[in-house]
This record gives structure tokens, sequence and C-alpha cells, in this order.
């Protein structure tokens, strides 16, 4: 967050005193029931952390071999649950085969609508259904030559297979790598290259408002492509699985690509599920970090899978009964561990919707929302904002009334936003959970828990249990309350990130080397007198846009491999929809006219360098970049023209920022 967005908003929240304490007939039938059974738990937790996982562990997980030690710590690697065997598949299916919710839903699809108007289509599958269907297709990943611990790449849109794959995965314990649908062919090469995949599924293409995403094109392309000697970058793939979703036109290359229907043909039903080693890596999820190059988070079976069960239980009060709906993409680290991995554990009716929220019109949540009673919905407050941005009415043509709990995660909520989400969406009757969490963390960190916490509007209050986060300054010393400084955790916790794929090094300089001793977030906090945690933002050069975390030197080295361009410097602005915008200043290469055009051209490059999702707000044109005299690029300064000085149309005169740099050089 660039610091005029984050100063204010820190102004706005230190402001904020409103308190919701949870209604008694929402407490009455709550997992946890109040702040006293919290506190007693959570003190628990980490005064005897062995005691309490080893309890959780045994308590809620099926293991094919019982482990043996709780953890094995040795900074900054960690060990949990050693000695033991499970398999996720099993934990989120088998277990429920033989009890009552055999046939209940375990997922509920909701297509796009179609562009000539008619509704959704809408798919069903049972606990029985879902594990058949895994264990077909784990049969065709063994088909087609993959084994334990093999690398897959997954390239899908929001459908029932998306979920199916991952799962799949798990069973025969092949390692998963989702890659989100709006990322580029580049992108998928990069992920391909960096994890060694052996294999990629796809689909033909993925509807998008209306239109059809050719996924696997994009796939094609990626295949194709080399570094800057030639090599190629995708070498390693053998096999393409391809999914028929839109039936558009796709080439299929003998020997290598296969349909997923004609597939299943050939396979069994039966699949025995892998006894897998508790440590056994389960996913890689790449994420931006501040250098240019995407890091491949290492997530494995055990503790993930008790991290991701325990919050979904605890933080949205799950019930059997519930219908559920995260609206995050499984391409985020919030649709594996809150649409797949910690719903079906649970026994849980998770919902899935393929489209956008504002398609064919702006009531297409509210609408989802009575069609299937949703009771819980699991949201971003960048979606939020653009809701009360479209109007209060979409949301009153529908009945909410069978809302009983919404969640917000991905960026800092602003009170407003929490209000009308509060009384539009949740009448005023449900709890709101802030959660807070990284892809890294692997499942929720700092939330209440909605029978126990009173909430206030803008900070996720409370740490989960076994969770000790700590607010410190630059000698990692906690830093008195109400005062800014980093968050870290201090204990080791069963879901978090393994390491950075491939990367040791990176993973100790990244997260354990800020604060001795400590996992550093990347995030700014504070905390108020009651112990609560607000989040600022982050404090790296990341930035949270549209609740999608961006790169900044990631955009940066995507804008300078473009022939035309010498130099550039991304920063972020406050925007009031997505919470932070990109924009790129650029210095030309000699000669290199600045026309509206090349902005364009630009902006298309990045999306397809990174993908859609990475397109700038604006990129503007400089005569030179601000530097300091040891040649270091003043952020700082750009950062505060990004926010300050209004671009008048699509100016495309050269901006000369030497000027201010010499005004500026002083304090840098
Ligand atoms: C931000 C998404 C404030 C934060 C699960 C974090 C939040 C980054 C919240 C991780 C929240 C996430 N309040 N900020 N409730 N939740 N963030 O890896 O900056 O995509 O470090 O994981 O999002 O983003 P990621």
């Amino acid at each position: 967050m660039s610091k005029a967005a984050a100063s204010t908003n820190i102004e706005s929240l230190l402001k904020e005193t409103r308190v919701f304490k949870p209604a008694k007939e929402f407490a009455a039938e709550a997992h946890v029931r109040s702040m006293a059974q919290y506190k007693k738990l959570w003190t628990e937790s980490v005064k005897n952390p062995d005691k309490f996982w080893k309890k959780q562990a045994e308590a809620e997980l099926v293991w094919q071999k019982p482990f043996t030690r709780v953890l094995q710590w040795k900074e900054p690697f960690a060990k949990w649950f050693t000695g033991g065997r499970l398999n996720v598949s099993a934990n989120c299916l088998d277990r429920w085969l033989d009890s009552g919710i055999s046939n209940k839903a375990a997922l509920i699809w909701e297509g796009e609508p179609a562009t000539d108007g008619k509704p959704g289509e809408e798919r069903v599958l049972t606990y029985k259904q879902l594990h058949r269907e895994v264990s077909r297709f784990a049969n065709v990943l063994k088909r087609n030559g993959i084994q334990k611990g093999d690398r897959i790449i997954i390239y899908l849109p929001m459908v029932p297979e998306a979920a199916i794959a991952m799962l799949a995965c798990t069973r025969i314990g092949a390692v998963h790598s989702v890659v989100f649908g709006g990322f580029s062919a580049q992108s998928v090469a990069d992920r391909i290259q960096d994890s060694g995949a052996k294999m990629v599924i796809t689909a033909d293409g993925g509807y998008r408002r209306g239109a059809v995403v050719p996924l696997k094109k994009n796939v094609d392309d990626a295949l194709k492509l080399h570094d800057a000697a030639g090599q190629s970058l995708t070498k390693t793939i053998e096999k393409v699985i391809v999914l028929r979703r839109c039936a558009n036109e796709v080439h299929m290359a003998e020997g290598r690509d296969v349909w997923w229907h004609r597939e299943l043909d050939y396979v069994s039903d039966i699949c025995a599920a892998e006894k897998m080693d508790s440590e056994a890596p389960l996913f890689i999820l790449y994420t931006s970090g501040s250098t240019g190059k995407p890091k491949g988070i290492l997530h494995t079976t055990a503790g993930y899978l008790l991290g991701t069960k325990l919050t979904s239980r605890y933080v949205f009060d799950l019930k059997l009964e519930d219908v559920y709906w995260c609206t995050a993409d499984v391409g985020w680290v919030t649709g594996h561990s809150y649409i797949v991995y910690g719903p079906l554990a649970n026994g849980a009716t998770a919902l899935m919707y393929e489209g956008a929220p504002n398609w064919p019109e702006p009531d297409r949540f509210w609408r989802i929302i009575q069609k299937y009673g949703v009771t819980i919905l699991y949201t971003a407050p960048t979606a939020i904002r653009a809701f009360m941005k479209w109007g209060d009415e979409w949301p009153k043509k529908h009945d909410l009334s069978s809302l009983r709990l919404l969640g917000s995660v991905g960026e800092p909520i602003n009170p407003e936003a929490w209000m009308w989400y509060h009384t539009v969406i949740g009448g005023g009757r449900c709890p709101i959970v802030d959660t807070w969490w990284q892809t890294e963390t692997g499942s929720i960190m700092i939330t209440p828990l909605p029978g126990a916490t009173p909430t206030k509007p803008g900070t996720a209050t409370l740490p989960f249990f076994g969770i000790l986060p700590e607010v410190v300054d630059e000698q990692g010393k906690a830093v008195p309350k109400n005062s800014g400084g980093k968050l870290v955790v201090r204990k080791p916790w069963p879901s978090m990130l393994r390491g950075i794929w491939g990367d040791n090094e990176r993973y100790k300089q990244t997260y354990w080397s800020e604060v001795k001793g400590s996992y550093f977030t990347g995030d700014g906090c504070r905390q108020d007198k009651d112990g609560y945690f607000w989040i600022v933002g982050r404090i790296d050069d990341v930035l949270n846009v549209a609740g999608h975390r961006i790169g900044t030197a990631e955009v940066e080295s995507a804008l300078v491999s473009h022939p035309n361009v010498a130099e550039a410097a991304v920063v972020g602005r406050p925007d009031e929809l997505k919470g932070q915008a990109l924009v790129c200043f650029v210095t030309l290469k000699t000669g290199v006219k600045a026309t509206p055009e090349l902005k364009n051209e630009l902006r298309n490059h990045i999306g397809k360098e990174i993908g859609p999702v990475a397109k700038p707000d604006e990129v503007r044109f400089a005569e030179a970049l601000p530097k300091t005299r040891s040649g270091k690029i003043m952020r700082r300064l750009l950062k505060q023209i990004a926010s300050g000085l209004e671009v008048k149309g699509d100016t495309t005169t050269l901006e000369d920022l030497s000027v201010i740099a010499k005004l500026a050089s002083g304090e840098e």
C-alpha cells in the first residue's frame, strides 16, 4: 500500500470505535460460544502447542499410520506429524462414504449464464459421486504416466473438474500447481519450468462474461516458448489432458494431448488412496514476491489439511446443513483451502460459481444466494466495494434471509465497506469474520470466532488457536499497543509453507531473516488496546490490487522486456475500488516516440507476459526516473507522484521528473 493510502487508512481505522457483539442466539449454537472459552483454548494452545496439535491431529484426521512426533523444528524448516501416513482425498471423501452424509451434496456448481439469457447450468456432486469421479480421474492420471511426486499444472476454469483434478492428484500423491485462468501463456510456461511439471490439465476454453477464454490455445503457446538461450521452457511436459467445456475448436497434438472424457472410458472407478507421508509435498502455488520471479510456495500433506479443516469449522462455524459459498477462484490459495480442502474435510456442502459477479447483471451473487439458500458467504473487500458502487437495488431484489455468517479476505476491509456488508447483505444479523492469512500460511491466522469475538469494522481481531502473532519494530522487539510495526508470527504452525520450491535460500531470506527467530509476513500492522490486530497493508514491494498480489518487480521486468522500453518503475496508488492501482513509470529507448498507442501496447504486453490481472491502470512516460546518487529508483517519490498528481486525459508528453528528483534527493 502506498504511504499515502496507508496513513489515511490508519487514521480512519484509529477513529473506529464501533463494537459488534455476537448475538446470543448465534453464540448459543456456535462451535465456540464465548470469549472465555476462546481465551482458555487459545492460551492452552500456545502454552503447550505439542499437546494441542497432537490432540487435534489425532481427533480430526484419518491416519493410515499414526504419527510418532508432533513437530521437528530446525528453524526455518518444520516437519509436522512425522512418521505418520495419510491421504488428503481419503480424508475429504472416503471417510464420508460409510456415514450418513455420503449422499449429501459435496459440491454444488452453478455455471455462468449463457449469452442468450438462459440461466447457468447446475451440477450437484454428492460425496459418493465426487469420490467416484476423483477415483476415475486418478486412474486417468496413472494411465498417462503420472507417479507419486510428479508435478502437474492445473489450468482450468471454475468447473467441478478443477476440484476433481486437485483431489485426484492428492489421491495418487502427485503434486498439483494450479495456475489461475487469468494468467498468460508465458506465466504457464514459467510455472512449468520452475516446477518441472510432467503434465498440464486444461480445458478447451472457459467462459468469462459470455466470451470464451482460450485456455488450450494458451497452453499450446506456452509449450512453444523458449528462454533467451533458445532452451524450451516446457520440455518436461509429456501429456496434456483437455476437458471439453466450451466446444471451441482446439488443436490436439498426436501422442501428447488427450481428451478428459475419452480417457475415462479406459479406466475403472476404483483407485486406492496412496499412503502419503505427513510431509509429502501436496501442492505448489505460485505467488508474487518482491523480485521478478514468482515464488513457488510449497505446502505438504498433514499440517495443511489440519489447518484448513480446523479453521473452516471454527471460523465459519461450519455445520453439516450449511450451504457454504466461497467466491474465490481455485487458482488462488483461498480457493484451495476454503472451496476444496477445508470444507470437504468437514463434510460440508460447498458452492462453486463459474462466472463474474456482474454477468449478466450486477445481482448475480444475490440471485445465487436466494436460489440455493446460501448460509455462509466468504468474499473479498474489492468485490464488496464494487457491489456498493453498483447500488443497493441489486441485493434488495433478492431474499438473502438464508445468510447467517459473512466472511472477508484478501486485503484490509475499510469500515465503510464492512458496515455496508453488515447492513445491506447481512441484514444486521450476520456476524462478519474478517480473516487475515496468506498463501504462505495455508490457513486463516487472525480472525474473529463468530460466536465469541466482539468485532470492530476494519480489524481481523485475534489469533486463531496455536497462532502467536506479534507486531515488532526494526530490532524485532514488540512495539507498544497502538504503534505500527511489522507483523510476525513467533511460533511454527502446522499449515505453514515448508519452503519455496527449489529455493531454500530465498525461503530463508524472504521470511526468516527480517526478524530473528520469527516468520515475517511482509505486512504492516498495529494492535489496539484490546490486542486486536489491524493490518495496514504490505510493507514490501508487493501490491494488493483487487485482492490479488502483484509484485512490482514482476511488472517491471515484463515492461523492460519490451523492445521500446529502457527503464521502468512500478508503484501503487490508492484506488477506491481495488484498494490499490498499478501505475507504471516508463522511460523509452532513444528515438522511440511516446504515443497513446504505445501506452496501450505496453499494457497489452504486460497482459501477455503475466496475464490480464496484472494490466496496469496507468502507464506514464518519463524523461528519466528519479534516482538517488547511488542509482536507486526513488520509489517513495514516485508513489507520491502517482497518487498526488492527476494526469489530465491521456497526455503523452514526457514528464520531467528529474527536477522533482533533484528537489527530493536530500531526503532520500
Ligand atoms: C493481505 C490471501 C488485511 C495481506 C489469503 C496478506 C489481508 C496478503 C487480509 C496475502 C485481511 C489478506 N486483512 N489484509 N483480512 N487477508 N490480506 O497470499 O497483505 O493472496 O499478506 O492470500 O493479503 O495475500 P494472498
